[in-house]
């Protein structure tokens, strides 16, 4: 069923799970009858683009767009047909750290059938959660991914809890063009330049839709972080331009500041190239020269403000208890020998099955004994942080993509609240695509 001259999807496989498994799902689809609120169309298509710096990607895109926009409001019943033009092996939506039904969750072979070209899926759900989320193909992912198959999916909340006058979304991502590779704010690989009134207040909404943790620094300015992956932090503190951060694969935060009399600048990552990629936020005009800062800290979320849901005590009663030791080693894959990444060390679908009852509090271990960090994304649930490396966090916060970095150990816990088959995965896909995944089923 892995064999890549088959034709079977292989980052997300089919074949060894039966149909009646997806009849069993798509009863868990909740009340379609329902009008929609909001609706889009999405065309997968490949187009050809130019970066900025006339760079050339052979895309593959949702509307011959790069990272187009969804946006519905908190409590709309959200409708998004997805139609496949040309996408030779088929597409999907799965909406990234978005706990939708799990017929809805897009991964081919398990909660649906891929849709080749000339096929279409509907996928409609209600938008419960408010806040900064992405989708993305599931269908051989590393590939359909890094060819540009991702958007954002922006949920507005009933009611704003951190006022800001105007937003940014920034994804970034490496593309691969005829001039190497390249980093960009979608497809802004050079600086930009935004004017802004001074008082101003700004929130960024910054995805990180590449396949490795992104570093950022956000100059001029003091900021705030106010969500993580969707979820707001409360109270949230100041930190000073001198506090760099960094987004997991597939991570999101939400990040604002008041524009001072001065220029703010945020950059991706170590570069001190005055041409970017990153964007320079300006009052009157912009300054002739870029000044770049070294950062002194890095930003660590398990001491910051407050988690918006904390329902886990130390007193906590687990009902089942996981280990994932995250691993590699050499071995045969897809028919080739390759350098595998394991989960206790087996590859997928030999991985461990966690196998949960509805209602269950469940936690779970990560332990990196790899030389690589791991981005673990859960689909469909949201993962609260308890403990790093042995010790109980200051600030438990909630995430769908946890980045473990080696020889690093996590505790998190979740509620068993959202029934079916899930993927649990790392995000860097390359390494999803050779074994470091498994699934989550309901009893
Ligand atoms: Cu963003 Cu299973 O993926
Ligand atoms: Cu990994």
């Amino acid at each position: 069923w892995m064999d890549e001259g088959s034709g079977t999807p292989t980052m997300m496989m089919s074949g060894h799970h039966n149909h009646a498994n997806m009849v069993e799902v798509s009863a868990l689809t909740g009340d379609v009858s329902v009008p929609a609120d909001t609706t889009y169309l999405l065309v997968a298509q490949k187009r050809e683009m130019t970066l900025a710096s006339g760079a050339v990607v052979e895309a593959w895109t949702y509307n011959g767009e790069v990272a187009p926009e969804l946006r519905a409001q908190q409590g709309d019943m959200v409708e998004v047909k997805l139609i496949n033009k040309n996408i030779d092996k088929g597409v999907t939506i799965h909406w990234h750290g978005y706990d939708v039904p799990n017929a809805m969750d897009g991964v081919p072979g398990m909660t649906q059938n891929v849709v080749n070209p000339g096929e279409s899926f509907t996928y409609k759900f209600r938008a419960e959660q408010a806040g900064t989320y992405w989708f993305h193909s599931h269908q051989q992912a590393a590939e359909q991914v890094r060819n540009g198959l991702f958007g954002s999916f922006i949920v507005e909340p009933k009611k704003e809890t951190i006022r800001y006058d105007e937003e940014v979304t920034l994804i970034n991502h490496n593309w691969n063009t005829d001039q190497g590779e390249r980093t960009a704010f979608g497809d802004q690989d050079r600086m930009q330049r935004k004017q802004v009134e001074p008082g101003k207040i700004i929130k960024l909404r910054l995805i990180n839709a590449n396949n490795q943790s992104q570093k950022y620094l956000l100059q001029g300015s003091d900021y705030k972080i106010t969500s993580i992956d969707g979820t707001p932090i409360q109270q949230p503190e100041s930190l000073s331009d001198q506090t760099a951060f960094r987004l997991a694969a597939g991570g999101r935060y939400d990040v604002s500041f008041t524009m001072p009399d001065h220029p703010v600048l945020l950059k991706l990552g170590e570069s001190t190239d005055a041409e970017g990629p990153g964007i320079l936020f300006y009052g009157d005009s912009p300054p002739d020269t870029i000044r770049f800062q070294t950062e002194s800290s890095l930003f660590d979320p398990s001491r910051y403000g407050k988690p918006a849901v904390n329902e886990w005590t130390a007193a906590t009663e687990f009902d089942r208890e996981f280990t994932m030791i995250l691993g590699n080693r050499m071995g045969f894959y897809n028919g080739k020998f390759n350098y595998l990444w394991t989960i206790n060390g087996e590859v997928y679908p030999h991985t461990p099955t966690l196998v949960v009852k509805e209602g269950e509090k469940i936690k779970t271990t990560f332990i990196n004994k790899s030389l690589s960090e791991h981005p673990m994304h859960l689909h469909g649930h949201h993962m609260t942080v308890l403990k790093k490396n042995g010790k109980s966090v200051e600030t438990p916060w909630v995430t769908d993509t946890l980045n473990v970095n080696p020889d690093e150990t996590y505790e998190v816990a979740f509620t068993a609240d959202n029934p079916g088959m899930w993927m649990d995965h790392c995000h860097i896909l390359d390494h999803a695509a050779v074994g470091m995944m498994l699934h989550l089923m309901y009893d």
